[in-house]
C-alpha cells in the first residue's frame, strides 16, 4: 500500500518509463513490498487458489459460474487490508463481492477473513482494478461499485493519479447496471469536492443525497478511515445511482 504522505512514481520498466502502463497512462497506485505476517502467507497459499482470481485479458468473468449462483455482483477497488470487506459481505450474505487490491499483504490479509467468517461470497484478483473492469466485467453487469478511501495523493503534481477522474467514471459507469450505485468515501476534502464535482457531471449518473450522503449502514469504519479520524479528519461519503434506462 503507497505511503499516501511520499507518494512517488513506480520503478521504471522497459516499456514505461515512468512505471504507468502505455495503454492507460497514469496509474492510481505504487505497488511496494510490504513485509506479510506469516498468517497471511499461509493464507494465500492455501486459500489464494480457490478465491483469488487470475487476471485474463479479454476473458469476460463469468460471475453466475464463480459464485454459484445468480446474486447481485459489488466490484471493489482498493480494499486495502479487506476488514471493512469482510464485514460487508457478512452482512450482506445476499451479495456477491469481487475486490481488487494490487498490496499483496492486503490479498492474505483478507483470505485470513475470508477463512475466519468462511465467506463463500467473495473472490479477490491482486490486479490493477482498472484492467479488471475493462477487461473482465461485462457491461452494465455490477449491482454496486464501492471505492472507499482511494489514495488521495495530496501533492498536486501527483493529483493526476487519483482514480476519480471523469475519464475513469465514464468507464465505470458502463459496467453499472442501471439502477446500481457508485459508492466512494473520502477523509481528504480536496478529493471529495473532485468526486463531487466528476460524478454529478457524469450524465449516466444522478446523486441519491443533495451532495454528500449520509453514511450507508452497511459501510463500517475502514482501516483508512480510522487513521484519517485520528488525524482529525472529516469523512465524506458520495452514493449515485446509474439512470435507469428511459
Ligand atoms: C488508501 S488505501 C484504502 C484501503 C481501504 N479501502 C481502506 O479504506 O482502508 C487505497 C488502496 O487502494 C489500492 N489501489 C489503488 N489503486 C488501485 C487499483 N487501480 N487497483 C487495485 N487497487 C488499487 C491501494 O493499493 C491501496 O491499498
Amino acid at each position: 500500500m503507497p505511503d499516501i504522505d511520499d507518494a512517488t512514481p513506480a520503478p521504471a520498466t522497459p516499456d514505461s518509463p515512468d512505471g504507468a502502463s502505455p495503454r492507460r497512462g497514469i496509474k492510481s497506485f505504487v505497488v511496494r513490498a510490504g513485509r506479510m505476517g506469516s498468517g497471511q502467507v499461509k493464507a494465500l497459499a492455501e486459500l489464494g487458489p480457490k478465491f483469488v482470481l487470475p487476471f485474463q485479458a479479454g476473458q469476460r468473468l463469468d460471475t453466475a459460474a464463480v459464485f454459484g449462483r445468480e446474486a447481485p455482483v459489488v466490484f471493489e477497488i482498493g480494499f486495502g487490508m479487506g476488514d471493512a470487506t469482510a464485514k460487508i459481505a457478512e452482512t450482506l450474505a445476499d451479495h456477491d463481492f469481487i475486490g481488487c487490491e494490487v498490496h499483496e499483504p492486503g490479498v492474505g490479509a483478507l483470505l485470513k477473513h475470508i477463512e475466519e467468517k468462511q465467506l463463500g461470497n467473495i473472490r479477490i484478483f491482486q490486479h490493477d482494478a482498472v484492467e479488471v473492469l475493462e477487461q473482465m466485467i461485462a457491461p452494465a453487469s455490477l449491482a454496486g461499485v464501492h471505492i472507499y478511501f482511494p489514495d488521495p495523493w495530496h501533492k498536486k503534481r501527483h493529483n493526476k493519479r487519483r482514480l476519480i477522474q471523469p475519464e475513469f467514471v465514464a468507464k465505470l459507469v458502463q459496467h453499472i447496471r442501471p439502477g446500481g450505485y457508485l459508492h466512494c468515501a473520502t477523509d481528504w476534502e480536496p478529493y471529495a469536492q473532485q468526486m463531487l464535482e466528476v460524478l454529478g457531471a457524469e450524465p449516466l449518473l444522478e446523486n441519491t443525497a443533495a451532495g454528500y450522503a449520509e453514511k450507508p449502514s452497511y459501510r463500517p469504519l475502514t482501516k483508512f478511515e480510522n487513521r484519517g479520524l485520528k488525524l482529525g479528519h472529516g469523512v465524506w461519503d458520495l452514493v449515485f445511482r446509474r439512470r435507469p434506462l428511459a
